[in-house]
């Protein structure tokens, strides 16, 4: 047997065989997507599932070294939508089929953005008649507004760990308080415990960053038994700390490649959890989601945040769909993944079935 097999056959992977096979290249490269392959339309099938993603704040507090809407860039004009913004966006999700909706903005904690996200997940709960899958990707919160938030509709978070490795995130975030690596840690296993189900992810591609650093991030997800993953390629941003190390970066192609085999080995790693293709992908390659669905992952995050905002929410360059409606998204997708063979699970919410398994444990 191969090497490549060989590694394949194995469970679970260590370090050393997950480092080998993000250096695969040619033919061992075309073993390791086919298997992902495999694994995927053996376990989740080839049912895409939809979260209309809206975006609707990019004030941040937060000054991640990374982020082209950190609180220190001047150059970025600064949005909020109105709750009926939200609202027709989540609507529009609803009405076409989308099955889910994640809420997403910059980190804001106060009583009065807890209390308005409450009011919003009541709202979406009356919409949908509580048939909508909520998601909320709104940084670390103390415990009890995840408990509130969770009462009142929501049943997803997802909490990018964006680097497993201390040191690597401590390079890529200032040194305080609030961008502290532990406290971050412990924000992911409250949603874990709070009854979540928990998503986390990493930027693939950084400055500083070592193949062992991409290998620990897989096994850290694996360890943690975390249900949905979102990581996608780092994408350099003009207005940021982190601009100055550009030439030490890898090309955005390899960038790219590294993205496609690290969402492959995780579905090899982690067969029933729900990884979603980065729209970070599509920002180097056109095709960049539907190529991430035939490596392994099943679901996707249109943007319905209303076109004249979409603009404004860059957190890296060359965003796509930036200067679109939201209706545009819903056909173009449809052909999109209908020519990779999947099919988009309209109307479904795709609980990821990991975390029904880890709940029965
Ligand atoms: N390139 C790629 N991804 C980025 N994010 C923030 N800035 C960048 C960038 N420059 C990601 C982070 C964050 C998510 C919302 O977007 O991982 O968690
Ligand atoms: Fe704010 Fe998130 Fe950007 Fe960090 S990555 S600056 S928390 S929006
Ligand atoms: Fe947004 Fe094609 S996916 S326009």
């Amino acid at each position: 047997m191969s090497q490549i097999d060989s590694i394949l056959h194995q469970a679970p992977l260590s370090r050393n065989d997950i480092v080998y096979l993000l250096k695969v290249e040619g033919q061992e490269k075309k073993r390791l997507f086919e298997a992902a392959r495999r694994v995927k339309s053996q376990y989740v099938g080839k049912r895409v599932y939809f979260r209309g993603l809206i975006e609707f704040s990019n004030i941040c507090s937060k000054n991640c070294y990374y982020c082209g809407i950190r609180r220190a860039n001047q150059n970025t004009e600064r949005y909020n939508l109105t709750d009926s913004e939200i609202l027709d966006a989540v609507r529009f999700a609803y009405e076409n089929q989308y099955g889910s909706v994640v809420l997403q903005s910059g980190e804001v904690s106060s009583p009065a953005f807890t209390r308005r996200i409450s009011g919003l997940l009541r709202k979406i709960q009356e919409i949908s008649g509580g048939t909508l899958g909520v998601t909320l990707s709104l940084g670390e919160q103390p415990e009890e507004v995840y408990r509130e938030w969770l009462e009142n509709g929501a049943h997803r978070y997802l909490l990018r760990i964006e680097a497993s490795n201390r040191q690597l995130y401590q390079k890529l975030h200032p040194q305080d308080q609030i961008h502290d690596y532990d406290n971050r840690l412990e924000s992911l296993r409250t949603l874990q415990r709070v009854g979540y189900q928990t998503g986390t992810g990493v930027m693939i591609g950084t400055p500083f960053q070592r193949w062992e650093d991409l290998a620990d991030d897989l096994l850290f997800m694996r360890d943690f038994d975390i249900d949905m993953v979102g990581m996608g390629p780092y994408i350099e941003h003009k207005d940021t700390p982190l601009y100055k190390y550009r030439d030490q970066l890898v090309s955005e192609q390899e960038r790219f490649q590294l993205t496609l085999k690290m969402t492959a080995i995780l579905r090899i790693m982690m067969k029933d959890i729900n990884i979603a293709a980065a729209t970070a992908l599509q920002a180097i390659d056109p095709v960049g989601r539907e190529k991430a669905l035939k490596a392994g992952a099943n679901v996707i995050m249109p943007n319905v945040t209303p076109g004249m905002y979409r603009n404004n929410y860059k957190l890296y360059e060359n965003k796509p769909c930036t200067d679109e409606q939201a209706a545009d998204c819903t056909n173009c997708l449809d052909v999109r993944i209908g020519m990779v063979g999947d099919e988009i699970a309209y109307g479904e919410r795709g609980d990821p079935k990991h975390f029904f398994v880890r709940k029965n444990q």
